[in-house]
């Protein structure tokens, strides 16, 4: 069985350690300080919320997931969806499908996997207030119990119609839930930084920032080595680095490199770095047709830009030497392009230049002419 695991949580076994982060996030547990997690796409942020919370046994934990939330029903249908995956106390469900009746919910039991199912009804609308009301039924419920709450792509909240004034319900009721952890963690930076340190918004300096970066290589690699070894197999130092190198350290595409190169050998082989290209293939022939619905997105225009992007790095690609390699006339067209790809998370701003959110649509349009 492949042993490396991507695009899902990991935990126990298939969570490497990061001590430090662990440990941070733990002390900010303990002492019921909320905080602010914040990192780039699959770099853990998750995975590290979810094994913290884990080794935390003691502790209550309700996950909200708000990714691409567009409404206020989407964001109270989705705190109760998190109660009714959470271990609950008895009757706690009961009462917040009570709370929940003017939403109309019905509740089953997913047949394959046991697990709990809740739908509503979605033409109905709420009120502001219902999440105040809902936040504050859940604090009474676990009050001294030391609960976790836990926000997960949190910069999505933006997008709902009067997100000021649902921050600012937020920030009124978490000022006097002094027995909850609330975690926020989101990985478009600029937003988030928004949220929290924007000294006009509601939710400013109301948690302690927890930036999360790459692995240690150092741990990663003792942690990758030992998965090649489940399969017998021993991989070149050179190989890891290169992987590493490749990809910026992120761990979830680390991983599905590592999963290539794993389909790739047979038990029992020293893997050497000459198999990096078929690897890559099977990833590109998996995600082919991703690729293909982002560029036909594009117009010629922003397809040229990207396309230079993989070619000629992105540390300047509005300088006469990229403008010049791309053949596109103005800076100011470029600019544009980077704008659309930036709003349709192609493409992301990560210090002085451009980095691709999938690196393995760069690696592939490396070797493609448009
Ligand atoms: N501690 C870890 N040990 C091993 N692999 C990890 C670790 N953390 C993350 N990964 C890898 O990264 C992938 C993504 O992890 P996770 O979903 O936790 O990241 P994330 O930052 O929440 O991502 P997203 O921004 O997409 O929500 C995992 O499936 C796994 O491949
Ligand atoms: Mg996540």
């Amino acid at each position: 069985m492949n042993p490396f695991k991507y695009g899902q949580v990991v935990s126990t076994v298939d969570f490497c350690e990061r001590p430090v982060l662990v440990k941070q996030l733990k002390s900010f547990i303990q002492s019921g300080q909320n905080v602010l997690l914040q990192g780039e796409r699959r770099l853990g942020k998750t995975s590290l919320i979810f094994e913290t919370c884990r080794r935390e046994k003691k502790k209550p934990f309700i996950y909200i997931d708000l990714l691409e939330v567009k409404s206020l029903e989407g964001i109270c249908k989705r705190i109760a969806k998190a109660i009714a995956c959470s271990e609950g106390k008895a009757g706690f469900m009961e009462k917040s499908l009570r709370f929940f009746s003017s939403l109309k919910p019905s509740f089953s039991l997913d047949p394959v996997s046991g697990t709990p199912l809740l739908s509503f009804d979605s033409s109905v609308k709420l009120k502001p207030e219902s999440l105040e009301e809902l936040l504050d039924l859940i604090a009474k419920e676990y009050t001294g119990k030391g609960l976790i709450i836990v926000f997960d792509e949190f910069q999505d909240i933006l997008q709902v119609d009067h997100a000021d004034e649902i921050l600012a319900i937020l920030r009124g009721r978490i000022q006097f839930h002094s027995g909850i952890t609330y975690i926020f963690s989101g990985s478009v930076r600029n937003t988030m930084y928004e949220i929290f340190h924007s000294s006009d918004s509601p939710l400013f300096k109301s948690a302690a920032l927890l930036e999360i970066g790459p692995l240690k290589r150092d741990n990663f690699t003792t942690f990758l080595r030992k998965k090649f070894a489940e399969g017998n197999c021993i991989v070149s130092a050179e190989l890891l680095e290169c992987v590493f190198q490749m990809v910026s350290d992120i761990p979830g595409d680390v991983q599905q490199l590592c999963s290539a190169i794993w389909d790739t050998t047979n038990s029992g082989d020293t893997i050497g770095i000459d198999i990096i290209q078929d690897a890559l293939e099977v990833i590109h022939a998996r995600e082919s047709k991703s690729y293909d619905l982002i560029l036909r997105q594009l117009t010629n225009l922003q397809t040229r830009t990207l396309s230079g992007l993989a070619k000629y790095g992105g540390e300047a690609p509005t300088s006469s030497a990229f403008l010049r390699a791309t053949g596109i006339a103005q800076p100011s067209s470029v600019s544009r392009s980077l704008k659309k790809l930036i709003s349709i998370r192609v493409i992301y701003h990560y210090g002085n230049e451009y980095r691709f959110v999938n690196p393995f649509l760069k690696l592939w349009l490396k070797d493609k002419d448009f």
